[in-house]
């Protein structure tokens, strides 16, 4: 007899996401001439910069050529792209990571759910509440969660992050084994200093934990003394995988590039106590169950980097800087109490009540899709979560009508 993996058992109903594109389809099947304005998912909207196109172009005249074809490239990523990271991303800014430390992917959001994978069912695992919620929903299927009871599972070390600690959460009070930490913050937008991140590194170092740092929104950061890369703490090296993505910088969330960094000294253990190279074991995962990203998009994203990619990539982000101002400016002024859109392009915005009420009543009321706050965490319930990634001519209409619900 075919039996399932139980831990799916466990999930909740539907992935979030999901769940909010039911219900706006739901909504706009029954009224059709609303108009929708999608501050919901943070999902690009811009088009790709003009010098990704190009390099796209070329690349798929190469594949139309028998003497420049591709076949399989390398399942890591090729060098081009990886050297291209390497660096601009790292070592330009002094952080020291080489290219073979990089590995391409199609998406943080797989990597940040695949991670896990490599490492023990059994360990303790520490995710901050509210968050992504692919932290957690993965970490169900992989059955280290234990049962799901008054909105949370038993067995995860929650990590606070609320008015009162600033949105930062505080260290564990217990040795935890993996911990997720996202900056800047999805959902919350808020970002944490090098004083305030190098605790976390120093207590990975003491209790052998293995941080998994998503810093998929780093581009968005304005304020210079805000470290990027989990990398700029001293001894993260040894513990700390770092996560990024092309998605919301450059417009990649529809073409797919992204990568994650693990550095050689990174290290875990087996059931005996001996160390195990995470960078081995995760090379040796991704060879077996990825092909690489197709040969056309890692062109596209190495791109980015030529200066001409890097002038349209921060015109593209300084236009959902400004959307993120604006967002920002009309919550502070309707008296909400808001974190976010400073140096992120998500504004955490304190409802008051709960938050899929809010959802229902914006949505029914002016067409404007927020992101519910209890949908990322018990944390969340009183809060929406406001996207920067839309036109702005649609973030001014959604303020206009946002205005009318007060
Ligand atoms: C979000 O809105 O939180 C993100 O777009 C989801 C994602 O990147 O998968």
């Amino acid at each position: 007899m075919i039996r399932i993996n139980e831990n799916y058992l466990n999930l909740q109903a539907s992935y979030l996401f999901s769940t909010i594109a039911k219900r706006v389809s739901e909504f706009q099947g029954c009224h059709p001439d609303t108009e929708i304005l999608r501050l919901g998912i943070g999902d690009a909207t811009r088009a790709l910069p003009k010098a990704c196109i190009e390099a796209f172009h070329a690349a798929i005249d190469e594949m139309a050529a028998d003497a420049t074809f591709r076949g399989y490239g390398p399942e890591q990523g090729y060098a081009f792209l990886r050297e291209s990271i390497a660096e601009n991303d790292f070592q330009t800014c002094g952080v020291d990571i080489a290219a073979d430390e990089i590995f391409i992917s199609d998406g943080a959001k797989c990597d940040t759910g695949n991670f896990q994978e490599i490492l023990s069912t059994d360990i303790s695992v520490a995710i901050p509440d509210p968050v992504y919620p692919v932290y957690v929903d993965t970490n169900v299927m992989a059955g280290r969660t234990g049962d799901f009871e008054g909105g949370r599972y038993r067995n995860i070390v929650y990590l606070e992050c609320t008015e009162d600690n600033g949105f930062i959460p505080d260290l564990p009070k217990k040795p935890v084994d993996l911990i997720y930490l996202c900056f800047p913050n999805n959902p919350t937008g808020a970002t944490i200093t090098h004083d305030q991140l190098a605790p976390w590194v120093d207590f990975a170092r003491e209790n052998r934990a293995l941080i998994l740092f998503d810093a998929a929104y780093e581009a968005f950061i304005r304020d210079d003394s805000l470290p990027h890369s989990i990398y700029e703490i001293p001894g993260a090296r040894e513990v700390a995988v770092e996560f990024r993505s092309f998605s919301k910088t450059a417009g990649f969330t529809g073409t797919r590039c992204a990568f994650t960094v693990v550095p050689k000294e990174c290290m875990a253990f087996d059931s005996h106590g001996n160390r195990q190279s995470l960078h081995a074991l995760w090379n040796r995962r991704h060879s077996t169950k990825f092909n690489g990203v197709s040969y056309p998009v890692q062109r596209a994203a190495a791109a980015i980097y030529t200066d001409a990619g890097k002038q349209q990539v921060r015109e593209i982000i300084a236009g959902y800087m400004k959307n993120a101002d604006r967002i920002r400016r009309e919550m502070d002024d309707l008296g909400f109490s808001c974190v976010g859109g400073v140096n992120s392009p998500y504004i955490w915005i304190n409802v008051k009540q709960d938050s899929w009420k809010f959802f229902d009543t914006l949505l029914t009321q002016t067409g404007v899709v927020c992101t519910p706050g209890g949908g990322f965490g018990v944390c969340g319930d009183q809060y929406v979560r406001l996207s920067a990634f839309n036109s702005f001519e649609n973030v001014e209409k959604a303020m206009k009508q946002i205005k009318n619900i007060r």
